[in-house]
């Protein structure tokens, strides 16, 4: 009954959808999930607020996401630090590189008044500092950014984790991501009891089973560029037995639309789209 009201809602809500997508949708409901997509805050809830940091992950928190999606990158000086950019200038008052910088160095620098000038003041976050205020609250999904910049980031990661005693399943959960798949490799084999995830972009359209079954040999989770999700990806994904969690959705009709083809979990900006689809 909850499935057939939840079908009702996306019809009216999202007229873009087409009528083959939503037959399908009637028809595939993964056994895993039983209509439940997981929210995943991009950056935090970085339409709200600015993208990581301690305010957007709050609100990604008050917004009842599932999960707080970080950029991990590190300091000259080898501390892991939450920013997404290879540069400072988008997000901050500084400029150049954010490998140029110690930790000390970066902490000066303000992470939020280019957002708006509420936030003026904020820092950019340590990975040990995320861990600290959210660490056992939330579940977390780590990506790590430009890890070929960064020789050693994966030890670096692996001990903050260990010293915030979250390196085996608990009642949360952490993953860790990356688009650099021989980091994730690197990183499953210290960590093996966390889940990793190999992130894939648009020129991964065509991707064959065999490819799949290959990243399914440390990979837990597949997950995709939004524009190359289609019904079959998602079922070849499952069939390998990996979790498919697509970004970076930023418009309420894309969220239906991947809901309608099957897919686990949405990465957004926007926590509040997914809460208007499962009604949590
Ligand atoms: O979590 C996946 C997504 O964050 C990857 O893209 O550029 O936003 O880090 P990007
Ligand atoms: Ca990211």
């Amino acid at each position: 009954m909850r499935r057939a009201i939840t079908i009702i809602i996306l019809a009216a809500l999202f007229i873009p959808i087409s009528a083959s997508v939503l037959s399908y949708a009637e028809e595939y409901v993964p056994k895993e999930r039983n209509g439940y997509l997981t929210s995943i805050a991009h950056r935090g809830a970085s339409a709200y607020a600015p993208e990581n940091t301690m305010p957007a992950f709050t609100k990604g928190v008050e917004m009842g996401a599932d999960y707080i999606e970080i950029d991990v990158q590190m300091s000259k000086d080898s501390i892991p630090i939450i920013i997404h950019d290879r540069t400072l200038n988008r997000t901050t008052n500084g400029k150049g590189k954010v490998s140029d910088y110690t930790l000390k160095e970066l902490k000066l620098l303000d992470a939020g008044s280019w957002f708006g000038e509420e936030f003026t003041g904020e820092t950019i976050p340590t990975l040990n500092e995320f861990l600290g205020e959210f660490g056992g609250k939330i579940n977390i999904l780590i990506e790590l950014k430009y890890p070929e910049l960064y020789p050693g980031i994966e030890e670096q990661v692996a001990n903050v984790l260990k010293e915030h005693k979250l390196v085996k399943p608990d009642s949360i959960e952490i993953i860790i991501q990356s688009f650099n798949h021989e980091s994730i490799k690197r990183s499953k084999e210290l960590l093996p009891e966390i889940p990793h995830g190999v992130l894939v972009g648009k020129d991964w359209r065509r991707i064959s089973s065999q490819q799949l079954e290959e990243f399914a040999t440390y990979a837990d989770y597949f997950n995709p560029s939004f524009n190359i999700v289609t019904a079959e990806l998602v079922e070849l994904v499952h069939l390998t037995n990996m979790t498919m969690y697509a970004y970076t959705v930023r418009d309420q009709s894309e969220a239906g639309r991947l809901y309608s083809l099957g897919v686990d979990g949405i990465i957004t900006d926007y926590p509040d789209y997914v809460n208007l689809i499962v009604q949590k």
